[in-house]
């Protein structure tokens, strides 16, 4: 797959200002993605819902470049002006010219906002770097009036997501994606993610993913520094071992359904996450200790009722407890009464597995 091309360079005629404006949510990995090579190239497969509630809202503002700069943006989060995100894009959009050379042709000014609290502890690149990415789709078709197949659009905003942050790359489709080579998963790609909601049982789609705010604290270690330190830990390549061996067992108990080998793995999966943090050099912690008193009485709750609630980690103290629509109503109320003491400021974040990203008016607030 290469996108490499010239030709998409905008005729000045058609040099119009505009805006193209893209919701796209967050996702949660049930199997990892831990440890990367090349550009953005996954050691291992991962398999994530992607989820409803927990979006970035990105518009695009584009008009004809003003100065000589390669790349000309200015960029706000939230109404304020920040200078240190619009170097990040400025980036980004620089390591694309080949992709797409009209981003030297034009003057950007992007606007964003999170549909979550600002500093809830929740990792916003997967939404951010998707919604960008679709914004940058949206435009090639604008200028070029190619119309790329739905499917080969998604699968081109998953592919220039990746370069942006990894996992973003399986926030472009609904409910369930799958991301790196797996011998199990046809069509499956290092390069970007595929749809996987038709291969899996439908329970998924209505699944809850209900995050404790544990900690609204930025991490001590940011997920590039993790990826890194995974080249120097001694367990790695055991580890992208188990990690396929594990999507290969998953993708078997989300096609039947079978939420208790589902739900097995999942938590396994999140304690191996954090496990390879413990043991790299240097090792380090982002759980809390409330994310083990959550994390125990998950599994009480569990062993109590017989219901199938489980957990999941990100890279961060906060916990996802991800469970089937029919319990929602018991496992709402055993939130509320034994959880949200444990969150900071008693705040948690009721999402669930959603239907992916989708292209919003401009000019509705
Ligand atoms: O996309 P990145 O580079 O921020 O890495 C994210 C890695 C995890 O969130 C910890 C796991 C995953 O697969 O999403």
């Amino acid at each position: 797959m290469d996108y490499t091309n010239s030709k998409l360079v905008i005729d000045s005629s058609k040099l119009i200002p505009g805006k193209i404006r893209w919701r796209s949510p967050s996702n949660i990995a049930l199997v990892k993605y831990w440890g990367k090579y090349g550009q953005q190239l996954p050691k291992n497969a991962s398999i994530s819902l992607t989820l409803s509630q927990a979006a970035t809202d990105t518009t695009i503002s584009y008009s004809p470049k003003q100065t000589d700069k390669e790349i000309e943006l200015e960029f706000y989060f939230a109404g304020e002006a920040k200078p240190a995100f619009a170097e990040k894009v400025e980036k980004y959009f620089a390591s694309l010219t080949n992709i797409y050379p009209f981003l030297k042709q034009l003057h950007f000014r992007i606007d964003t906002n999170n549909s979550f609290p600002h500093s809830a502890g929740i990792a916003s690149s997967a939404s951010a770097m998707s919604a960008l990415a679709l914004c940058l789709c949206s435009l090639e078709q604008r200028f070029f009036d190619e119309r790329l197949a739905p499917n080969t659009f998604l699968q081109k905003a998953s592919y220039l997501s990746r370069l942006g942050s990894g996992s973003a790359a399986r926030s472009v489709y609904p409910f369930v994606s799958v991301w790196g080579e797996h011998s199990d998963i046809a069509l499956s790609s290092n390069l970007y993610a595929i749809p996987f909601a038709d291969a899996v049982h439908e329970n998924f789609k209505t699944f809850h993913d209900d995050i404790l705010i544990i900690s609204k604290a930025e991490k001590s270690v940011s997920s590039r520094a993790g990826h890194n330190l995974m080249e120097g830990n001694l367990y790695a390549d055991n580890r992208y071992r188990q990690a396929n061996l594990r999507l290969g067992r998953l993708n078997d108990a989300m096609r039947a359904g079978d939420l208790e080998t589902f739900g097995n793995i999942t938590e396994a999966e999140a304690l191996t996450l954090h496990a390879l943090m413990m043991t790299s050099e240097p090792p380090y912690l982002l759980v809390e200790p409330n994310t083990i008193a959550a994390i125990q009485k998950v599994q009480s709750f569990r062993k109590d009722t017989g219901h199938p609630l489980y957990f999941t980690l990100d890279a961060g103290p906060n916990l996802h407890l991800l469970y089937p629509n029919n319990i929602a109503t018991e496992v709402k109320s055993f939130i509320r009464s034994e959880l949200t003491p444990l969150c900071q400021d008693g705040v948690y974040i009721a999402d669930r597995c959603g239907a992916g990203p989708e292209e919003l008016d401009t000019n509705i607030d």
